[in-house]
């Protein structure tokens, strides 16, 4: 049965920046669709209510554990963390990012390390601590959360695309590494999405522009990233790698 393909009995995800938006969608999918699933950000009280939320109704160890990804010691005790508490990971959703607009004329480099470390070296490092287990277990699967500014870009953003398009070579190269353990990375780029992050950025005509750019003319909910992710988290994935999956409601296919 091809619904089969998408199940994730048995396993165990993690899922950075999953107390809310894009990253607790995920986790809510993957846990509906039979994982294990640990959370992560840097507030407790956010993560207890959204570990709640993401479980109700569904008999499924959920945990969280609060950690800072720009924190390199941090980065790699949730590792441990995770290895610790559930004794496997078999998926890995780096998700948890920011975007911090300065023009190229004005970046100050505490922004840029601040990118750098939160939306691309965390994600190598949970990587680079997860993959071993992976590797003696032949499966795996990584998922980077890029953005259709790793594709193409927006004036004001050139730390965040810098951080972005970098993931896409990291999922090239990574994949090209660890196909031969049967472990799949790949990066979804999403466009605009309802989630407090691009709401706190942008002004009303700045919305409006951003839903008019896309084929179906609206914002997009975080739910409907949630089956391209299980698709990439699950066998029914097993033959995607090293690529990007663009769910951004058509806003890169227009050029004018
Ligand atoms: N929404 C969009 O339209 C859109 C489009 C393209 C790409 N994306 C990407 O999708 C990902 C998720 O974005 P979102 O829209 O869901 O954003 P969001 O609603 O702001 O959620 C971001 C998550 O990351 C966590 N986080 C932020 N800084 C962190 C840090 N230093 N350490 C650990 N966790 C941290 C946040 O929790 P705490 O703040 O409590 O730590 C939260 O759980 C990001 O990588 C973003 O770049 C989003």
């Amino acid at each position: 049965m091809i619904q089969k393909q998408f199940e994730l009995s048995g396993k165990v995800a993690v899922v950075t920046g999953g107390s809310r938006g894009l990253g607790k969608a995920i986790a809510r999918a993957f846990a509906e669709a039979g994982a294990d699933v640990l959370i992560t950000s840097r507030h407790e009280d956010d993560l207890k209510k959204a570990a709640d939320e993401i479980g109700q109704g569904l008999a499924r160890r959920i945990e969280w554990s609060a950690s800072d990804m720009t924190n390199r010691e941090q980065v790699l005790q949730l590792a441990q963390t995770a290895l610790k508490r559930f004794g496997r990971v078999d998926i890995l959703v780096n998700n948890a990012g920011s975007n911090f607009p300065e023009p190229i004329d004005k970046i100050s480099d505490e922004k840029w390390d601040l990118t750098m470390e939160l939306n691309l070296s965390s994600c190598m490092r949970l990587t680079r601590a997860l993959v071993p287990q992976m590797m003696e277990r032949k499966w795996g699967r990584i998922i980077h959360i890029s953005s259709i500014l790793g594709v193409g870009a927006k004036e004001g953003r050139s730390s965040y695309c810098a951080t972005k398009a970098a993931l896409i070579g990291l999922a090239r190269s990574s994949a090209l590494d660890l196909g031969p353990f049967n472990i799949t990375v790949n990066c979804i780029a999403p466009g605009p999405f309802l989630t407090d992050l691009p709401m706190s950025l942008l002004s009303d005509e700045q919305k409006k522009a951003f839903a008019d750019r896309t084929a179906v003319g609206r914002w997009g909910d975080p739910k409907e990233l949630a089956g391209p992710a299980l698709m990439l988290a699950s066998d029914a994935g097993s033959y995607v790698t090293g690529t990007v999956i663009l769910v951004d409601g058509g806003a890169l296919a227009r050029s004018l």
